[in-house]
C-alpha cells in the first residue's frame, strides 16, 4: 500500500520561539482536523529545535532532518550523525536536495554513503530528483532523473529500496512560485515508477511513495495531488505557515479519498 505524505522542509527558517510556535499550531491542526490514518505528516525543522519538537510532539506527527553525516561519529566538526538524530526523535532525513546538491556540492557518492548510514539507523531517506530549467528546455529531465535515480539508489538491495520516500522537485519550481503543471508533474512521476520498476518490478514500484516539491500550495495542491502517480507533496514556503500546511495535507486526503 502506497503511503500518502505532506512533508514541510523548513529549511533554514525560524528562531526557537518561532519554530516551537509553528509546530504547536501545527499539531494542534493537526489534531483536531486531520485524520491521521490517512495521511504521514512530517516536519523538517533545523537540526537546533529537532529535541524540542520532539518534546512537544503528542501527536503522529513525524519530525525529521534536513540532512545527515555519512560518519558515524569522532573529529568531523560541524557533522550531525545518524545516531544523534535518531536520539533526537528524528525518524526520517531529507537527502539530495537540489539545494544541498548546487549550494553545497553534495554529489553521488557522498549522497549513497549518506543513504547507506540513514538505512542502517534506521532514518528513512526522503530522496529528491528533479532537473533544471536548462535540462527541461533540451528536453532531458527523464534522462537526468532516471541518472539520478540509477546513480544515486540502484546500488541498494529491494529491501532497503522500499523503505524509501522519493520526490521529484524540479529545480526550476523551488521557490520560485513556478510549479509544475500537473501533467508535467504526472509525466514525471509515471516515468520514476517505470524506472523503477524495470529495476525493481511491478510490485515494489507500485507500493514506492512519490512527492511533488516546487512552488506547492493551497492553491494548485488539489490538482496536483488527482494525478494517480503523485503521492503527497515536500512543501517549502508553504509549510511555514501553520494554516497552509494542514490545508494541503487535507486536500491530500479529500483528494485520494474521493478515488
Ligand atoms: P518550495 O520548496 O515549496 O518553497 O518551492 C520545496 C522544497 O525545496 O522542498
Amino acid at each position: 500500500m502506497r503511503k500518502h505524505i505532506i512533508a514541510g522542509n523548513w529549511k533554514m527558517n525560524t528562531e526557537l520561539g518561532e519554530a516551537l510556535a509553528l509546530f504547536t499550531e501545527v499539531k494542534t491542526m493537526a489534531k483536531a482536523e486531520v485524520d491521521l490514518s490517512q495521511v504521514d505528516i512530517m516536519v523538517f525543522p533545523p537540526f537546533t529545535y529537532l529535541f524540542s519538537l520532539k518534546q512537544l510532539n503528542d501527536t503522529a506527527l513525524l519530525i525529521g532532518a534536513q540532512n545527515v553525516s555519512w560518519e558515524d561519529k569522532g573529529a568531523f566538526t560541524g557533522e550531525v550523525s545518524a545516531r544523534m538524530l535518531r536520539s533526537v526523535g528524528a525518524t526520517h532525513v531529507i537527502l539530495g536536495h537540489s539545494e544541498r546538491r548546487e549550494v553545497f556540492g553534495e554529489d553521488n557518492s557522498m549522497l549513497i554513503k549518506k543513504i547507506n548510514v540513514a538505512l542502517e539507523n534506521s532514518l528513512t531517506p526522503v530522496f529528491c530528483v528533479g532537473e533544471t530549467a536548462a535540462e527541461r528546455e533540451a528536453g532531458k529531465q527523464i534522462d537526468v532523473i532516471c541518472k539520478q535515480l540509477k546513480d544515486g539508489l540502484f546500488q541498494l538491495e529491494a529491501d532497503s529500496f522500499k523503505k524509501l520516500v522519493l520526490a521529484y522537485e524540479p529545480v526550476w519550481a523551488i521557490g520560485t512560485g513556478l510549479t509544475a503543471s500537473p501533467g508535467q508533474a504526472q509525466e514525471i512521476h509515471a516515468a520514476i515508477r517505470s524506472f523503477i520498476s524495470g529495476h525493481y518490478g511491478d510490485a515494489l514500484a507500485g507500493d514506492l511513495t512519490i512527492l511533488y516539491g516546487g512552488s506547492c500550495n493551497t492553491k494548485n495542491a488539489a490538482e496536483l495531488f488527482r494525478e494517480p502517480d503523485i503521492d503527497g507533496g515536500l512543501i517549502g514556503g508553504a509549510s511555514l505557515k501553520a494554516r497552509d500546511f494542514i490545508d494541503i495535507a487535507k486536500t491530500l486526503t479529500a483528494v485520494k479519498n474521493r478515488k
